[in-house]
């Protein structure tokens, strides 16, 4: 039996063989660190259309740190900065740049998911701490994830104040909707050797199972390449792929990713749209910058993925991506990396019945991501 054949074996054990799941009812929300919070936030709502709708800092009583809430559809968007050079958040941009900190779930009971985490071998950030206001109870607690990113546990069931404790209402009318819905999956690039420690991880401490696997004969050009689990509760509403750079004649980008952010953590959020053309339009419209692929792509296109309901000269204006599995089909695109690092980027995706991540688009982005990666000196 081959080692792909066994590790797909180990893999795919039955909900039997597993910990119970850890009851958690979604994302709740991803908290970026950035340098500037006040400035990034401004790109998040012009860019990406999100709309402010919740601020704590000075103002509010938060002597620590300054955020800014981000929301649209289903999506919260945390931009996290700080305020002196002790603070964690200014050490966190010092060693990564700006980047995601923190991937929040939603739990009926944030000391329950805690405990039981920790009981099955989470490493502790933070115990539960209730905090009780004239809206009403809010509990978190924070476990340890890939390198120096957190999981959050919320339980804001309770809880009808902005957000969370000391946020306050904000809306400054700042942003157009570009009609982005809910997250649809968070990938984290992991160090050479790393990924099945953290696919143990999630099947230990959250219940997850490996939904898909790809090896590097799926992603792989002819110079780099990497391997990729990705990490899904039952219900399908968390799905965390993680990669592992494989070696290859150069550079493979998740390698690129590594150096540049100095050690493991979130490459991508993508995010769901239900119409990906006027989303994907808005959001160039605002001076969001997206990966290209060459136009001979849509040459085949049909060949490839048969009649679909967009317009294929639309998709290739605006460089949309299409890929079929057996329950439909998928439209999807990604960002430029939004930071100076070439580090976290973002993805819109539009599914049409299809369940899995574009594996059909991974070649053709791939060699895109390394055309990028090669105007940058990193090949
Ligand atoms: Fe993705």
């Amino acid at each position: 039996m081959s080692s792909k054949a066994k590790d797909l074996i180990n893999d795919v054990v039955t909900a039997d063989s597993l910990p119970t799941e850890l009851p958690i009812d979604g994302f709740d929300h991803v908290e970026l660190y950035v340098g500037n919070a006040k400035q990034a936030s401004y790109y998040y709502q012009l860019g990406f259309g999100f709309e402010l709708v919740g601020y704590s800092g000075l103002e509010t009583g938060n002597r620590e740190s300054v955020s800014y809430v981000l929301k649209q559809g289903s999506v919260n968007l945390v931009i996290t900065g700080n305020f002196n050079h002790k603070s964690p958040i200014a050490q966190f941009v010092k060693d990564h740049g700006d980047g995601v900190k923190c991937i929040g779930f939603k739990v009926k009971d944030a000391k329950i998911a805690y405990a039981t985490a920790i009981s099955r071998g989470a490493k502790s950030i933070q115990e539960p701490i209730t905090v009780t206001d004239q809206f009403g109870t809010y509990t978190s607690s924070i476990i340890e994830a890939y390198g120096d990113t957190i999981h959050r546990f919320v339980d804001r069931n309770n809880y009808q104040g902005n957000f969370a404790p000391k946020f306050k209402c904000a809306n400054n009318q700042l942003s157009r909707t570009a009609n982005l819905l809910s997250i649809d999956h968070i990938v984290a690039n992991v160090e050479m050797k790393q990924l099945d420690q953290y696919v143990e991880f999630y099947k230990n401490v959250f219940g997850f199972y490996v939904y898909q696997y790809f090896d590097a004969t799926d992603i792989s050009t002819q110079f780099s390449a990497l391997v990729s689990k990705v990490m899904a509760n039952q219900s399908g509403s968390i799905k965390l792929p993680i990669n592992e750079p494989y070696p290859a004649k150069f550079k493979s980008q998740i390698q690129e990713y590594i150096d540049f952010n100095e050690g493991c953590g979130i490459q991508h959020i993508a995010i769901t749209t239900k119409d990906i053309i006027t989303t994907v339009s808005t959001m160039a419209k605002n001076g969001i910058e997206f990966l290209k692929v060459p136009q001979n792509y849509y040459a085949t296109l049909t060949n490839r993925v048969g009649t679909i309901n967009e317009s294929i000269d639309e998709l290739a204006k605006l460089g949309i991506l299409v890929d079929r599995d057996e329950d439909g089909y998928l439209l999807q695109i990604f960002s430029k990396p939004v930071q100076d690092r070439p580090t976290l980027f973002f993805e819109i995706i539009q599914r049409r019945g299809a369940k899995g991540f574009g594996k059909g688009n991974f070649q053709a982005l791939f060699e895109s991501i390394e055309q990028e990666q090669r105007l940058r000196g990193n090949l």
